[in-house]
């Protein structure tokens, strides 16, 4: 939601900027600015659209100078306009600032600007602040200074970095939305995310909510809430710069979906020992005394926990998966012996992280399971659980998904193990070992799957529906929503039970119908749900392991290798995202990049 970049200590300053926020375009893409200090003023460029749009404008004339800052949008107050654009300057020109987040108290705020006769240029929250700097360094000429009472007068979430005329530093501030830091020998960076300069440099240091942070070439300092001067723990991120990068692909996306063989055997490197879960951080006893397990979670990874909701129901754990955003209004008890599991791959997702703490208020006890190390909420729960898919740059959620379903199912086996009403599978070993062979079909799947050949028979049509049954049903709502959210195409997705009870007058002969089976027993009902469709004339297309038989209901179908039917869907899966991605490419969707979504939901 935004993505940030400050950079200090180069000559080519306005290169790394808009380098890094072509990294951080997966943030935002409405429009897209730089600002560079050269010593005598600050040059802002900045323009509605793509990053692309941005370079193209400087590149006959590129801004030179050794301090600089960039932004590229996510549009929260004002239109995607070049006006509305970061970074935002007051009356003089003098100071130059880039936000992230929220400002609530913004109205109130540009009224008494306005009142003292200053004049604003946009209509976003964020040009209150360097009117309000450039207020308090008339009185003070301190910047530093200028900078923190403006930083105080603001109520809401922000990151915020600044440029000023008059200094060779940056300065910076962050509450509820991330900021990073990066140390290379010749610069300094903060940024929203390590991407931003991971080709530059992998020794970071996350700053903290209340931080504000000075930055110069040769390094940081930071004062915290308190006021008090503080280090903030320098580390290296294990993430490539090539991962970063799109290789030979036409989309990240694409590559992402390729890439799961390498990213579930990463989320299973070392977990699985001697025919048992190991997980590093959760010994065998850390769930003791949990009666139930609640999932709070947005979007794909609201669907992964579903998922493990029902692999923990099956052995018998009471266990639930909220909507992160529903969960925040406090209505869902939880009480010191719930276990309250956030899902997030950013781990900065706003509404997740209100629901987080929302169960801390409430005495649960917490854990996240998440992508990103040094992450808000890795950091607001006292022991994390990584998943290890590495950076993802497509704003649609795909290895991640299935990195987070792997890691999930680890994590339910230990907990089954621990809370009194766990009844463990009594065929773990072989379970563990499906499990692990899952990165050699999923590799199966990518090399033989006849999705790209199916989406053309289908890709002119009225409406999508994904209906699947047991542990099916939250992948075909994913399903749903992946191909939603790149085709723009109507699609839905359902418990195969729930269409006769309803969604089933949406269905014509222009309707198409996944329908995805998992092996497991309840794919005669699946079976069953599908031909109720295929009598009102919609096309069906199953999505099946080996040996399951659906001719019954369709001769279309994508098969998958048989496995554990607890696993199957992590394979059929993979052929909804194959059939969301090759769909979209017919269409001519910007697949990376869905139009009105960012990857990183920091506002709520
Ligand atoms: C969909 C997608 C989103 C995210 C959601 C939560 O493809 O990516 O629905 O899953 O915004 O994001 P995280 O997992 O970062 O909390």
């Amino acid at each position: 939601m935004c993505g940030i970049i400050g950079c200090v200590g180069t000559e080519d300053t306005a290169y790394r900027l808009v380098s890094g926020l072509e990294n951080l375009e997966y943030r935002g893409y409405d429009s897209a600015g730089i600002a560079v200090r050269n010593g005598q003023d600050i040059r802002v460029e900045k323009n509605a659209g793509k990053v692309t749009e941005l370079k193209h404008a400087i590149v006959d004339d590129v801004p030179r100078g050794q301090l600089g800052i960039g932004h590229t949008r996510w549009s929260t107050h004002g239109a995607p306009t070049d006006e509305n654009a970061h970074p935002h300057t007051g009356e003089t020109g003098e100071v130059a600032v880039v936000h992230n987040g929220i400002i609530e108290n913004y109205d109130e705020l540009r009224e008494e600007l306005e009142a003292e006769g200053r004049e604003f240029t946009s209509e976003t929250d964020t040009e209150v602040v360097p009117h309000l700097i450039e207020r308090y360094q008339a009185a003070t000429e301190d910047l530093t200074g200028a900078f923190e009472r403006a930083v105080d007068d603001i109520a809401g979430s922000y990151a915020i970095v600044a440029v000023a005329e008059s200094e060779d530093r940056i300065l910076a501030a962050r509450e509820d939305s991330p900021l990073v830091v990066g140390f290379d020998d010749d610069a300094t960076y903060i940024a929203s995310d390590v991407p931003a300069f991971l080709e530059h440099t992998d020794e970071v240091a996350y700053l903290q909510d209340g931080d504000t942070a000075m930055l110069s070439a040769d390094g940081l300092r930071v004062t915290d809430a308190d006021g008090d001067e503080i280090e903030r723990e320098r580390e290296v991120v294990e993430w490539d710069a090539e991962e970063t990068g799109k290789g030979q692909y036409d989309h990240f996306m694409h590559k992402e979906i390729d890439t799961q063989p390498e990213a579930i055997t990463n989320a299973l490197q070392g977990r699985v020992e001697d025919g048992d879960v190991s997980l590093e951080n959760f010994p065998p006893g850390t769930f003791e005394g949990v009666a139930a397990v609640q999932f709070v979670a947005c979007g794909t990874s609201y669907h992964a926990g579903l998922y493990a909701a029902r692999l923990l129901n099956k052995a018998g754990v009471p266990a639930n998966a909220y909507r992160a955003s529903e969960y925040a209004s406090g209505d869902i008890p939880a009480t010191g012996d719930t276990l309250v599991v956030a899902v997030t791959q950013s781990g900065e997702t706003a509404d997740t992280l209100s629901a987080l703490r929302q169960a801390q208020d409430m005495g649960a006890r917490t854990t996240t399971v998440t992508n990103v190390v040094g992450s808000t909420a890795a950091r607001e729960v006292e022991t994390p659980l990584y998943i290890r898919a590495g950076p993802e740059i497509g704003v649609a959620a795909t290895k991640t998904f299935s990195s987070q379903v792997t890691t999930l199912a680890l994590l339910a086996e230990r907990i089954i193990d621990d809370v009194a009403a766990g009844t463990p599978r009594e065929d773990r070993a072989s379970y563990l070992e499906a499990l692990q062979r899952l990165p050699d079909q999923i590799g199966e799947v990518l090399g033989t799957s006849e999705a790209e050949r199916v989406c053309r028979n289908h890709v002119h049509k009225e409406a999508y529906f994904f209906i699947g049954q047991g542990v099916a049903c939250p992948v075909a709502k994913e399903g749903a929503l992946k191909f939603k959210e790149i085709t723009y195409e109507h699609a839905e997705g359902f418990a195969a039970g729930e269409l006769k009870h309803g969604p089933l007058a949406l269905v014509t002969p222009d309707t198409v119908v996944f329908a995805v089976f998992t092996g497991g027993e309840r794919d005669e009902k699946t079976l069953n749900n599908a031909k109720e469709v295929q009598a009102r004339g919609a096309d069906i297309v199953a999505i099946a392991p080996e040996g399951v038989d659906v001719s019954a209901c369709t001769d279309e179908v994508l098969r998958v290798p048989a496995t554990d039917a607890d696993l199957t869907s992590l394979l059929t899966n993979v052929q909804l995202q194959l059939l969301s991605y090759h769909s979209a490419d017919m269409l001519n969707r910007e697949i990376d990049q869905p139009r009105n979504l960012a990857k990183s939901v920091t506002v709520e």
